[in-house]
């Protein structure tokens, strides 16, 4: 299997005391600890602050999103560049509240993993369904959809630095957790297409971590899949207690 991955995607909280605060805590909770990979994602004005509280840990750190251009006219966007000038080393692309609140589609993700891979990041690229899509039985087709649409173009080689985030959206900050089989059922159906896309090898090194409502009680249930292999973790992430448990249960 591969090396668990644990991220916090800490969304639009915490402020700047609060978030040098947060990174340097974990990074205290944390010494030590390398059998699992860890990396937080902060609000971009704070990833200054963060990568210098987590210097010398080995916690890694991503940007929440990202541009697809390199630099010039676009207000408000942030390029590649930019994020790796501020010690990134991810970025989660394609996260369910850029598609259903700010409206992105698969190809701008796809435009946006691209430029990821090609200007050296590490995509996180995340999928899920609706809560109707999954009652009306279509989660399999709506998660293979966004897969195939998001990795567009993807070479072998660079599939090396993609992990996916399976996040079923009706699980996403809301308390209710995906069930265990439920999480492993789309983690195998994405892994067996990853097989498809590319080949068996490269399905069974792509990390696919499980989000949503993901907190320290049912951490090692999710883990204890056979193609969990990690978790892209919201709320549970801005309490150092909380996330710090859970990296140390998987550890
Ligand atoms: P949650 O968020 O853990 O708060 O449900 C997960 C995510 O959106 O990545």
């Amino acid at each position: 299997m591969a090396k668990p991955f644990i991220a916090g995607n800490w969304k639009m909280n915490t402020d700047a005391a609060g978030a040098a605060a947060l990174a340097s805590g974990l990074a205290n909770e944390l010494a030590g600890i390398g059998s699992v990979d860890v990396a937080v994602c902060p609000p971009f004005v704070y990833l200054q602050a963060v990568a210098t509280a987590i210097a010398g840990s080995q916690i890694k750190m991503g940007a929440q999103d990202i541009y697809f251009e390199d630099k010039g006219a676009f207000t408000g966007e942030i390029s590649c560049g930019m994020l790796k000038d501020v010690c990134c080393s991810y970025v989660i692309v394609g996260h369910s509240e850029r598609r259903h609140v700010l409206g992105e589609t698969d190809e701008l993700i796809n435009r946006k993993l691209t430029a990821a891979i090609t200007g050296g990041l590490q995509p996180i690229l995340c999928v899920g369904e609706l809560l109707e899509q999954r009652e009306a039985a279509q989660t399999d087709a709506v998660v293979a959809g966004q897969v195939k649409k998001g990795l567009a173009g993807v070479t072998p080689e660079q599939m090396q630095v993609v992990t996916v985030a399976y996040e079923p959206v009706w699980a996403i900050g809301t308390g209710k957790t995906a069930t265990s089989q439920q999480a492993q059922e789309v983690h195998a159906m994405i892994r067996r297409l990853l097989a498809e896309l590319y080949d068996e090898s490269i399905a069974g090194k792509t990390r696919i971590q499980y989000g949503g409502s993901a907190k320290p009680a049912n951490t090692a249930e999710l883990m204890a899949n056979p193609d969990v292999d990690g978790l892209l973790v919201g709320g549970a992430s801005l309490k150092v207690a909380d996330f710090a448990t859970m990296i140390k249960t998987v550890a």
